[in-house]
C-alpha cells in the first residue's frame, strides 16, 4: 500500500475521530471501479442504465435538498479574516477546528471510509499536485476514479516522503442504533472548509459536486490559488483549447468565463470556418507555470467533466454528447421508458413518459422540469471525441493567449485585446456578467466576478489581482500570453443579439490568432486594441459591416460611468487592489475623454 508516514498518521487519526466500520484503500482499477457500482446499486443509490444505450453507465438521484455548491456554507478559514477577504466566509481557524472535530467525531459510523489517493494533473508532472481525500462515499469515490487520476499509481509517485494535499469528507449520516441508511445520505447542517495556512479541506454534509469531488473547486481552485500565490505561478477557472487554423499551425489559449457564458461549449467550440480545428485539454480548471524557457505551461488538473445536463445537445454541443455515451455517472437528471437518460433542451420534442430527479412520473404536461437545472454528467475526458494530443503531456501545454469573457448587452465589445499585461490583469479583475434569469428583479443587474474566480478564490481577492500583476513583473522578459476580452452577448436596440455565436465563435478566434502573429489588424481605442473594420471573417454570415460596428460601439459617457463603477468595486476591498489597477482605470478614463 504506502509506507508514507505522513499519510499513514493521517488516516489512522482521521479513522479514530470518524470511527467508520472499514476503511478501503482505493486502488483506481476497473474491478474495484464495478464493484463500488454494484454496492451502490444495491443500496438504491445507483441504477444501471442500459447496457445497450449507455453502456457501463450509471443514474443516481441526490436529495432534494443537496442539489448544488453551497457558498453561503463555504469558509476560507485563514488565520487572518483580512487574508480570506470580503469575497469570502471567514472563521477563526481554532474555532472552526473545534466544530468540525466536534461534527466529524462519529460522523462515520457504520459506514466504509473510503482512502482515495489522486493526482490533479499527469501523474508525475512538475505541475501536478497530489491530494488524498478520506470520505464516507462510495458514490464520491466512484466520481472521483472519473474526475481524477486515482489509486494505486499515485501512491507509487507519492513515495514514502512525499506531500499530498489532506482532503476530509463525510456525509455527515452515522449509521447509528435504529437509524436506516437512506439511497442518498447527507445532513442539513454542511461545512465545506479550507485551511490555507495547513493546506488542508474539511468539508461535511454535503454527497454532491463541488461540495463533495474535492479535488476539484476545494483543491484545484481554493487550495491551489494559495499555493500558487506563495509559489509564483496560476491556478484558474479556466478551459484550454488548443485551436488549429488552415495552414497547420497550432495555439493554445486559456479561457475564463463566468457561469451561464458558453464556457463547456467554447472547450469543444465546432468551427464553422472551413479549415479550423479546435480541440479540448480542458473544460473548467488551468495550472499553469513557467517552463524553462520563460514560456508560461498550462495543464488540465482533472480526468473527466462533470458538466451540467441541460441546455446540452448534439446542436449545441456535440462533442460533449459523444463524449458521454459510454462510462458515464448521471446525477438529478430524468430517466427514461428504456432506461436512458434524458433532459430539457436534450431534443427538440420532449418525451411523452420520463421519471424525473424526484423519482416521480413525469409528462411534457407537467409543471415541473424533467431534470433538475444543475443536474450533472461525470464522463471521462479521454472519451471526447476532439480531446488534445496533448492533453496529458507532462509538460503541459505552452498558452499564447488568454481570454475573459462576460455576458454584456451593452459597453464591452465584441473583443477586445489589452495593450499590456497589466490591462490584461485589469480585463480579468473587472469580468463582469448580467444576471441571466436568477431572482426577480435581478435580470440585467452587473454581477462582478473578477477572473471567473468569485466563489473559488481562497485569499483575498485584491491579493490576487496583485499576485497577477506581480506574475507579469517576474516575468516581464517572457513571451507573457496577449490577454483578450469577449464578449458575445451584445444585443442591438431592439434586444436582439447581434452576434451569433457557438462554432461561429472561431470568427473571433481566428482575429486573436492572427494577433498572436502579429498582423497589422487592429486599431487603438479606449478599451484595448480592437479589430479594424473588415478584420473580422464574417464571410457566410448574414452580418453587414455596419451591424458589426454596433458590436464594438462604446459611447465615451458609458465608458466613463464603467471606470467610475470599477473604482467603487475596486474600494470594496480596502487597501488590496494594487495601484496599477487603480492606473489603468485612469488611464483608460483620459482615452475616453480625449477628442476623436
Ligand atoms: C462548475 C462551476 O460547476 O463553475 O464548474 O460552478
Ligand atoms: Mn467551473
Amino acid at each position: 500500500m504506502t509506507k508514507n508516514q505522513k499519510l499513514l498518521a493521517w488516516v489512522d487519526d482521521m479513522v479514530r475521530l470518524c470511527k467508520p466500520d472499514k476503511v478501503h484503500w482505493c486502488d483506481g482499477s476497473e474491478e474495484e471501479f464495478n464493484e463500488l457500482a454494484n454496492e451502490l446499486v444495491e443500496k438504491g443509490t445507483f441504477r444501471k442504465l442500459n447496457e445497450s444505450k449507455r453502456p457501463n453507465s450509471y443514474y443516481a438521484i441526490s436529495d432534494p435538498s443537496d442539489v448544488a455548491r453551497v457558498e453561503d456554507r463555504t469558509f476560507i478559514c485563514s488565520a487572518r479574516k483580512e487574508d480570506a477577504g470580503p469575497t469570502n466566509n471567514w472563521m477563526d481557524p481554532n474555532e472552526m477546528k473545534s466544530i468540525l472535530t466536534g461534527l466529524f467525531d462519529g460522523c462515520m459510523k457504520g459506514r466504509t471510509m473510503y482512502v482515495v489517493p489522486f493526482s490533479m494533473g499527469p501523474l508525475g508532472s512538475s505541475i501536478s499536485y497530489i491530494g488524498v481525500e478520506l470520505s464516507d462515499s462510495a458514490y464520491v469515490a466512484c466520481n472521483m476514479k472519473i474526475m481524477t487520476r486515482m489509486g494505486k499509481d499515485v501512491l507509487k509517485v507519492l513515495g514514502d516522503d512525499g506531500d499530498f494535499v489532506p482532503c476530509l469528507h463525510s456525509v455527515g449520516m452515522p449509521l447509528n442504533e435504529g437509524v436506516t441508511d437512506v439511497a442518498w445520505p447527507c445532513n442539513k447542517t454542511k461545512y465545506i472548509v479550507h485551511f490555507p495556512e495547513e493546506r488542508s479541506i474539511w468539508s461535511y454534509g454535503s454527497g454532491y459536486g463541488g461540495n463533495a469531488l474535492l479535488g476539484k473547486k476545494c483543491f484545484a481552485l481554493r487550495i491551489a490559488s494559495v499555493m500558487a500565490r506563495d509559489e509564483g505561478w496560476l491556478a484558474e477557472h479556466m478551459l484550454i483549447v488548443g485551436v488549429t487554423n488552415p495552414e497547420g499551425k497550432k495555439r493554445y489559449i486559456a479561457a475564463a468565463f463566468p457561469s451561464a457564458c458558453g464556457k463547456t461549449n467554447l472547450a469543444m467550440l465546432t468551427p464553422t470556418l472551413p479549415g479550423w480545428k479546435v480541440e479540448t485539454v480542458g473544460d473548467d480548471i488551468a495550472w499553469m507555470k513557467f517552463g524553462a524557457d520563460g514560456r508560461l505551461y498550462a495543464v488540465n488538473p482533472e480526468y473527466g467533466f462533470f458538466g451540467v445536463a441541460p441546455g446540452t445537445s448534439m446542436k449545441t454541443n456535440a462533442n460533449a454528447m459523444l463524449s458521454m455515451t459510454k462510462n458515464t455517472i448521471y446525477t438529478n437528471v430524468a430517466l427514461t421508458e428504456d432506461g436512458d437518460v434524458w433532459w430539457e433542451g436534450m431534443t427538440d420534442t420532449k418525451p411523452e413518459n420520463l421519471t424525473d430527479w424526484k423519482g416521480r412520473a413525469w409528462t411534457p404536461q407537467s409543471p415541473e422540469p424533467a431534470a433538475h437545472p444543475n443536474s450533472r454528467f461525470t464522463a471521462p475526458a479521454g472519451q471526447c471525441p476532439v480531446i488534445d494530443p496533448r492533453w496529458e503531456d507532462p509538460t503541459g501545454v505552452p498558452i499564447d493567449a488568454i481570454m475573459f469573457g462576460g455576458r454584456r448587452s451593452s459597453v464591452v465589445p465584441l473583443v477586445a485585446e489589452a495593450f499590456d499585461w497589466n490591462h490584461g490583469t485589469f480585463m480579468g479583475a473587472t469580468v463582469s456578467s448580467e444576471m441571466t434569469a436568477a431572482a426577480a428583479g435581478t435580470v440585467g443587474v452587473v454581477r462582478r466576478d473578477p477572473f471567473a474566480m468569485l466563489p473559488f478564490c481562497g485569499y483575498n481577492m485584491g491579493d490576487y489581482f496583485n499576485h497577477w500583476i506581480q506574475v507579469g513583473k517576474d516575468h516581464a522578459d517572457a513571451k507573457l500570453p496577449k490577454i483578450f476580452y469577449v464578449n458575445w452577448f451584445r444585443k442591438d436596440k431592439n434586444g436582439k443579439f447581434i452576434w451569433p455565436g457557438f462554432g461561429d465563435n472561431i470568427r473571433v478566434i481566428k482575429w486573436i490568432f492572427e494577433r498572436l502573429e502579429d498582423a497589422d489588424n487592429y486599431t487603438e481605442s479606449p478599451k484595448g486594441k480592437l479589430p479594424k473594420p473588415g478584420a473580422i471573417d464574417i464571410s457566410g454570415l448574414d452580418l453587414t459591416e455596419e451591424r458589426m460596428a454596433e458590436l464594438f460601439e462604446v459611447h465615451a459617457e458609458e465608458g466613463i460611468a464603467e471606470m467610475q463603477s470599477i473604482r467603487d468595486y475596486f474600494a470594496t476591498f480596502e487597501g488590496h487592489v494594487p495601484a496599477e489597477l487603480y492606473q489603468t482605470a485612469e488611464k483608460i478614463e483620459e482615452l475616453y475623454k480625449q477628442p476623436v
